[in-house]
Order: structure tokens, then C-alpha cells, then sequence
């Protein structure tokens, strides 16, 4: 109970960053093969047959609107994911996925996503892209709050997985995450199934990053400093902790689903 009310601890320090990758991140594996560049505003990471890379987020968040620009793997990527992720530790972690699944040229990456709370996931839903993700930089972004993980590509939602708790389903709201990012090969399992293996001809694979934006409750010294939640009228930097999808973005995230999900749990009997 201590914990918890601890939990709501607001403090007035601002909560939101504007990207650094030097700042805000470290690189945590593959050594060279990840790369902060231009004064720490573009984050490279490449796979090579040796190894892949990853980077984690300096910060641990509880809640917020996060934004991160991503370039994937272009020309044939198959076998490669991309997975970019917020996460908590240990068995009972929480965790909101966003997973770029490599394919061959010309053929369309899937984006899985996925929910676990509690650790307990199993609630994927996967897309194609009304673009090509290769091109150029498109922007990512997760909204958690405490009734919605709202997935958004380019600031149309395609997924809203709302707090179920009233029916017994966990949702992530007490432990803080952190940001994981990292490109490693899959080609067992990921793309057409894995029955297309990586071309190491290809190789090093690169996907790039930058733009990242936290507009973030941060946790630290056991207590989240979370601005947002004070404000009662909705500022353009806070809004996201009330918000919800309006008719024009469940319209929009309607037709996301109709048109390129790929994969839903719920319908998967
Ligand atoms: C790759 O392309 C195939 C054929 O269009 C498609 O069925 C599949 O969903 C794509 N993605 C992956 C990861 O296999």
C-alpha cells in the first residue's frame, strides 16, 4: 500500500525531453555495430552475421507519450527484426511491443504488437504498412495512460488495448519500464514463417533512429515525477494522460485494421 501511494507521488520537475541519444540512451550490446551520430541525433544500429546490437533508455518511465522516428532495414531484410519496446524486469514484468519483421524486397514488412501484463502476453495483433517503411523515417509512438496503451504509426492509431482490470485482464500501471531497442536475426521464425532465411550478402542490415520525444512521467528514487497528472486542463504537453480516441481516430484506426491487420488474438479461435 506504501508502495503504491508512493506510486502517485507527483513532483513538479517537467517530465518531457526532446531527443539526445547521447542523453537518453546507452548502448548495451553488439559493440561497434551500434552508433550515436550528428551530436546525438541519429542512433544507428546494424546486424552482421556475428552479432546483432541494442540500445536501452538511461530513464525508466511510468506512463507517458513516447515518440521515436525509425528507418528499417531496406531491400531485403528477411529473417531480420527490428524490435522496439518499452519493458519492466523480472518474471511478473510488464511490457508494450512494437516488432518490425523483416521480408524480402518488395515484399511487405509485418508489425507485430503485443501487451503483457503481469507477464502474461499472448495478445498480439500484426500489421503491413501503408507505406514502405524502408523510404524514409516514420514516426512510432506509444500512449500510456492508465485506461489506454494506445499504438500509433505516423499519429494514426492502429491498435487501442484498453484496461480491462474490472475483468480480470492486467494492465501495465505499476512498474516502471524502460525503452529497449534492438536488430537481431530470426530468420527460424520470422518472415513467411521462416521458411526465408537471411542473405548474408546483405550483410551489415542497418535501421536507423531519431527524433525521439518523451513526454514521459520518470521514475526515480521510487516515485514517478509526472507533471501531467496535476494539470487538470489539458495542455498540449499533458493531454495525453486523459486521452482516448475520438470518433475521427477510431474511424482512422478502423481503417488501419480493416485494411492491413494481419493478425488479431481476439478473433483467433
Ligand atoms: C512477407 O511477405 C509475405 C508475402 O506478401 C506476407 O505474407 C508476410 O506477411 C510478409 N511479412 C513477413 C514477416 O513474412
Amino acid at each position: 500500500m506504501a508502495f503504491s501511494l508512493l506510486l502517485l507521488v507527483c513532483s513538479l520537475m517537467a517530465g518531457a525531453s526532446a531527443g539526445n541519444f547521447h542523453q537518453d540512451f546507452q548502448i548495451t550490446w553488439g559493440e561497434g555495430r551500434a552508433q550515436i551520430l550528428e551530436n546525438g541525433q541519429l542512433l544507428t544500429l546494424s546486424l552482421d552475421k556475428a552479432s546483432g546490437s541494442g540500445f536501452q533508455s538511461k530513464n525508466e518511465y511510468l506512463f507517458g507519450k513516447i515518440d521515436m522516428q525509425l528507418k528499417l532495414v531496406p531491400g531485403n531484410s528477411a529473417g531480420t527484426v527490428t524490435a522496439y519496446y518499452l519493458s519492466s524486469q523480472g518474471p511478473t514484468h510488464d511490457e508494450i511491443d512494437f516488432e518490425f519483421l523483416g521480408n524480402l524486397s518488395g515484399d511487405p514488412y509485418t508489425l507485430h504488437t503485443n501487451v503483457f501484463g503481469l507477464g502474461k502476453g499472448n495478445r498480439e495483433m500484426q500489421f503491413h504498412l501503408w507505406f514502405d517503411p524502408t523510404n524514409d523515417f516514420h514516426t512510432y509512438s506509444i500512449l500510456w495512460n492508465p485506461k489506454h496503451i494506445i499504438f500509433m504509426v505516423d499519429d494514426v492509431p492502429i491498435r487501442d488495448f484498453k484496461n480491462m482490470e474490472s475483468r480480470g485482464v492486467a494492465f501495465p500501471r505499476n512498474q516502471p519500464m524502460r525503452i529497449y531497442s534492438s536488430l537481431w536475426n530470426a530468420d527460424d521464425w520470422a518472415t513467411q514463417g521462416g521458411r526465408v532465411k537471411t542473405d548474408w550478402t546483405n550483410a551489415p542490415f542497418t535501421a536507423s533512429y531519431r527524433n525521439f520525444h518523451a513526454d514521459a512521467c520518470i521514475w526515480s528514487s521510487g516515485a514517478s515525477n509526472c507533471p501531467a497528472k496535476k494539470s487538470s486542463t489539458a495542455s498540449t504537453n499533458s493531454d495525453w494522460w486523459n486521452q482516448e480516441l475520438d470518433s475521427t481516430s477510431q474511424e482512422r484506426m478502423r481503417w488501419v485494421q480493416k485494411n492491413y491487420m494481419i493478425y488479431d488474438y481476439c478473433t483467433d479461435l
